[in-house]
């Protein structure tokens, strides 16, 4: 079966590669000479742990090129795997996905079967349809299914390899059939249905989710009021089977490529058929709220930013990746920086493509020590692991007051109590271990 696979961005390029590893030939395109030339010399263009070495084992399996024509026209499977941003209005932005239907169109002599990986508005896959067949140049016959991808960003390889599901929706049994040939070695469970279905279940999924993570984050603020603890409700409310334990995580709020676009391009839709959905409204609140949490927190110590320096810990949406888009520091830093506050950031992975939207605004720093040198208080953004064993005496040996706000709730506060330092996380007991006179 020769596959190919539009598009090399998390969706695209993981998927190529995963199938590559499942024994198929697969062709991925991209507009991007760039990103094709690094690709074929065995380099990813995005940082996800595994990839690389995945790409590299399977690399005579695995072709890369800008030439979509040549890629697409004897295609047996070509599946769509490019972004779909979300659009001031909160809907999503399908011109990649409608200009690689044109594509596939203007390009493929025999029949195929177009799979849609990227997640799209439901209704999408018929539109899709309808662009290839009313642009076809050859007389074939062009199947489209939805297959949405369930991967997260930083455990892709992983979650592609090892999928809870496989969802196929087609309007015809032979794409069905197609679709299951291609996941055949694939070790998962696989949900047949039509494609507008298949497309509600990875938005339902996601903003399920999304929902989960804004119900336990409310709770946590309620925590704080009342003086309970968030880990230990969470960790009680986890042993129920029907809650589950995972994404039960309180914090500052979701961020990433899916969770923020898919509640809003959902919500857009509901609102569109003049239907309010307001369960995932409110999480879509909750979450904006959430995010500008540490910057509330720290008026309880300053009463303004201006003036001092401040420590960030941790600048990308979540661990394991490199991926800015959504976190809350494109939120929260450039909010300091206008309170005339002094940012020194730290990131394993995250400062280039900071860098690249705040150039000037920020001093970053390469070890979590160096960014702490001096600092009046000190905010964590994400849960790296390296945050999570530094040594919490050196907060008060390196910070001018060692006033740490953490997202993330990195630390036990058992742990935290033996430090000398002001110690504010989400959803627990504020620790307070030395005097905050000085603010
Ligand atoms: C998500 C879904 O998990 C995945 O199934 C879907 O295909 C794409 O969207 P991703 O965006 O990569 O994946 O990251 P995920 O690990 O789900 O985290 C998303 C955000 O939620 C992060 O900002 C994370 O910090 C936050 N989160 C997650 C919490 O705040 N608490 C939690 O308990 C879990």
């Amino acid at each position: 079966m020769k596959i190919s696979v539009a598009g090399t961005g998390y969706v695209g390029l993981v998927t190529g590669v995963c199938l590559a590893e499942y024994g198929h030939t697969v062709t991925c395109v991209d507009i991007d000479e760039r990103k094709v030339a690094l690709m074929e010399s065995g380099i990813s263009p995005i940082y996800e742990p595994g990839l690389e070495e995945l790409m590299n084992k399977n690399m005579e399996r695995l072709h890369f090129t800008t030439d979509y024509g040549r890629a697409y026209e004897d295609a047996d499977v070509i599946f769509i795997g490019v972004g779909t941003p979300e659009k001031q209005d909160g809907s999503a932005n399908l011109t990649y996905v409608y200009g690689v239907a044109e594509e596939i169109a203007a390009s493929i002599k025999k029949d195929c079967v177009v799979v849609v990986k990227s997640t799209v508005p439901i209704g999408t896959n018929d539109k899709i349809e309808e662009v290839i067949k009313s642009n076809l140049q050859h007389d074939v016959n062009v199947y489209v299914a939805s297959n949405p991808e369930f991967l997260s960003q930083g455990s892709a390889v992983k979650d592609t390899l090892n999928t809870s599901r496989i969802v196929i929706g087609v309007e015809e049994e032979f794409a069905g059939s197609v679709l299951q040939e291609v996941y055949k070695d694939f070790n998962a469970p696989i949900v047949v249905t039509n494609r507008k279905s298949a497309e509600m279940i990875k938005y339902a999924s996601n903003d399920f989710l999304a929902l989960k993570i804004s119900f336990i984050n409310e709770i946590a603020n309620l925590c704080e009021i009342i003086g309970a603890d968030i880990e230990d409700v969470a960790h009680g409310m986890g042993f129920d089977k029907r809650i589950g334990d995972k994404f039960l995580n309180a914090g500052i709020g979701y961020g990433g490529s899916c969770f923020p676009k898919d509640t809003k391009a959902l919500h857009w839709l509901a609102n569109f058929h003049d239907y309010e959905l307001k369960t995932v409204k409110a999480a879509i609140d909750v979450n904006e709220n959430q995010k500008l949490k540490l910057i509330k927190k720290s008026r309880k110590y300053y009463e303004s930013l201006k003036g001092l320096n401040i420590a960030v810990l941790g600048l990308t949406f979540k661990p394991g990746t490199d991926d800015l888009r959504e976190a809350p520091t494109l939120v929260n830093i450039p909010l300091m920086v206008e309170d005339g506050a002094n940012v020194r950031a730290w990131d394993p992975v995250g400062i280039e493509n900071f860098k690249k939207l705040h150039p000037k605004s920020v001093t970053y720093c390469a070890s979590i020590e160096e960014t702490l040198q001096n600092a009046d208080i000190c905010f964590i953004f994400t849960e790296w692991d390296e945050v999570k064993a530094f040594d919490l005496n050196k907060y008060s040996e390196l910070m001018k007051h060692p006033i740490v706000i953490d997202g993330r709730n990195c630390y036990q506060l058992s742990d935290v109590k033996k430090a000398k330092i002001v110690y504010d996380s989400i959803g627990r007991e504020t620790i307070q271990q030395v005097e905050t006179s000085f603010v």
